[in-house]
């Protein structure tokens, strides 16, 4: 068997209703003043109203940048790097698909660091702990909320970059089902599949372990069995919450 190490220096919290639990996690960190990232598209459905409604309800004080879009720019990161700075928050809450999470985590490193985005290309060139984040996904499909990397596009030569560092990893994940239970047809299937891909691609990587093989197997298992019945029927709960 090859070498191999596994960490997970995160704090995941499931199940429906977890996002309740969003104030309590808030106040234990020390967070008076949020920085919710999210996107238009969840505006109009409602959820950035529910999230910022209980922030608020929990007496911290919230300011939204909600412009983000589908394969986020850098013209996009600096804008919320600038509002984050004006604001004089201290935690940023990402609310969304792959695109409000990687933004988050992008704005929170030059929040600390400053400088370009493109200068954190790469792999660990991020010099220490970014601004703490809670992501809180409505797709099933990136999994950002779990892992070291963002995905960002340099609009002006039409290339999309990764930034990889474990520095940018959630302190907390709320993995709340019924978020993902307002998502049309398209984008049930789209990311569901992008959930089985990122399994296979665990399970057959030339740097599989045991650890990996084991969750790998597991998402393919929970995908398999529901996915088609998520995406037939978007308020069927069991399906939802595999
Ligand atoms: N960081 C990583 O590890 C990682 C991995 C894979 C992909 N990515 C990146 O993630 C991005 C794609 O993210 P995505 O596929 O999650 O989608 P997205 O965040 O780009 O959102 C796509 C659309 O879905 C809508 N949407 C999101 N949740 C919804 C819900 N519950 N109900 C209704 N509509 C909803 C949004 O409003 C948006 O219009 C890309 O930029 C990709 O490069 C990142």
């Amino acid at each position: 068997m090859k070498d191999f190490n596994f960490k997970i220096p995160q704090n995941i919290e499931f199940g429906l209703g977890s996002l309740n639990k969003l104030p309590e996690i808030l106040s234990n960190n020390n967070s008076e003043h949020v920085f919710l990232i999210s996107d238009r598209g969840l505006e109009s459905l409602g959820v950035v109203a529910k999230v910022q409604a209980i922030i608020e309800a929990g007496g911290i004080k919230c300011t939204s940048y909600l412009d983000v879009k589908p394969n986020p720019t850098i013209t996009i990161v600096n804008e919320a790097v600038a509002l984050y700075k004006e604001c004089g928050a201290s935690s940023i809450v990402a609310l969304g698909g792959g695109s409000p999470l990687d933004v988050a985590k992008t704005v929170g490193i030059l929040a600390k660091f400053g400088g370009d985005i493109k200068q954190y290309e790469g792999l660990n060139k991020v010099p220490g702990p970014i601004v703490p984040m809670i992501a809180i996904p409505t797709t099933a499909g990136t999994g950002s909320e779990a892992t070291a990397s963002s995905v960002i596009t340099d609009e002006a030569i039409n290339y999309k970059f990764s930034v990889v560092s474990y520095e940018t990893l959630p302190k907390y994940a709320i993995l709340d089902p019924q978020l993902i239970m307002t998502a049309p047809a398209s984008i049930a299937a789209a990311c569901g599949v992008d959930a089985l891909i990122h399994a296979i691609e665990a399970y057959v990587s030339k740097n599989a372990s045991p650890f990996t093989d084991t969750m790998a197997e597991k998402a393919m298992q929970l995908i398999g069995a529901n996915l088609r019945k998520f995406v037939a029927n978007r308020e069927d709960e069991e399906a939802a919450c595999a």
